[in-house]
């Protein structure tokens, strides 16, 4: 039987990227320093698979062609080309019959997932691994990508994306084979990158949103998508994935690591380590 073991909210900065894979001097030292207990408490979680809620930056999908909700169900994803060649990490490779488990029992639940069977990954799910697994040969975990739009308005709530986050926790605990998951919503924490706010931050939103991610996540699905806008930024309302997350774990959970440092480029920078 399959259980999630770990539930992780951590930010895609991809300067934060840069940080764990330079040579560990200067200003990245003190960020690579900051994310290194999640490591080891990660490692020590010996996952088989991590379901990683993310979203795709018009990399493999534009506005163009934006789905709501998608899950890949390929063998492998590579780093996508972001413009300036694509990041030195690992191809991750999939879970394929987990994805399929879920997608058959999240659609029926009545989330129409748009099905990937081939997906380049972008810094939005490459950056977290790196984050949270350094740079190894090969990544340690398969994984099962789940994207979320939060490019293209209107965006599925922050209740929305709760009740997802509770439909796929409820299909990993209905799959037949042994498997320990943990599930990585990701983007965040508080940033703007564009118009006249850009540069806004808002540690005390961040602050209060890591502290509630753990006990009181009903205080979060209740901001609509024009509050998370308001509080944490145009592009700070990534954080919808980190309930996702939230809500493939149960009511009651310890939180072991949370991290937050800020500013990394013009963001807000955090992660939560959740354990069940
Ligand atoms: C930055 C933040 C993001 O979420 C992103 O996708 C790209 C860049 C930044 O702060 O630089
Ligand atoms: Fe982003």
């Amino acid at each position: 039987m399959a259980e999630i073991v770990a539930g992780v909210g951590v930010s895609h900065v991809p300067a934060l990227g840069a940080a764990m894979t330079g040579d560990g001097s200067g200003p990245a030292a003190e960020v690579f320093e900051k994310f290194a207990p999640l490591r080891a408490w990660i490692e020590e979680r010996r996952l088989d698979t991590v379901i990683v809620v993310y979203n795709d930056h018009a990399s493999s999908f534009s506005l163009e062609l934006m789905p709501t909700f998608v899950i890949g169900a390929a063998e492998t994803y590579a780093p996508a080309d972001e413009g300036y060649g694509a990041r030195d990490v690992p191809v991750a490779v999939g879970d394929v019959d987990l994805s399929w488990h879920l997608i058959d029992e999240v659609v029926p639940a009545g989330f129409d997932l748009t099905i990937a069977q081939r997906l380049d990954v972008d810094h939005g799910l490459t950056v977290p691994l790196t984050v949270l697994f350094g740079r190894p040969e090969e990544w340690p975990v398969r994984v099962v990508p789940v994207l979320v739009n939060v490019v293209q308005q209107p965006t599925p709530s922050a209740r929305r994306c709760f009740d997802l986050g509770r439909a796929l926790g409820r299909a990993v605990a209905s799959f037949p084979d042994a498997r320990r998951v943990g599930v990585i919503g990701t983007g965040g924490m508080s940033h703007q990158l564009q118009g006249r706010r850009a540069g806004h931050i808002n540690s005390d939103f961040d602050r209060m949103f890591l502290a509630a991610t753990v006990d009181e996540p009903g205080r979060l699905t209740g901001l609509s998508n024009l509050d998370l806008i308001r509080e944490a930024g145009s592009e700070g309302a990534e954080l919808v994935m980190w309930l996702v997350m939230r809500g493939a774990l149960p009511e009651r959970v310890t939180a072991r690591h949370t991290v937050y440092h800020v500013p990394v480029s013009n963001t807000g920078a955090g992660a939560l380590a959740l354990e069940v």
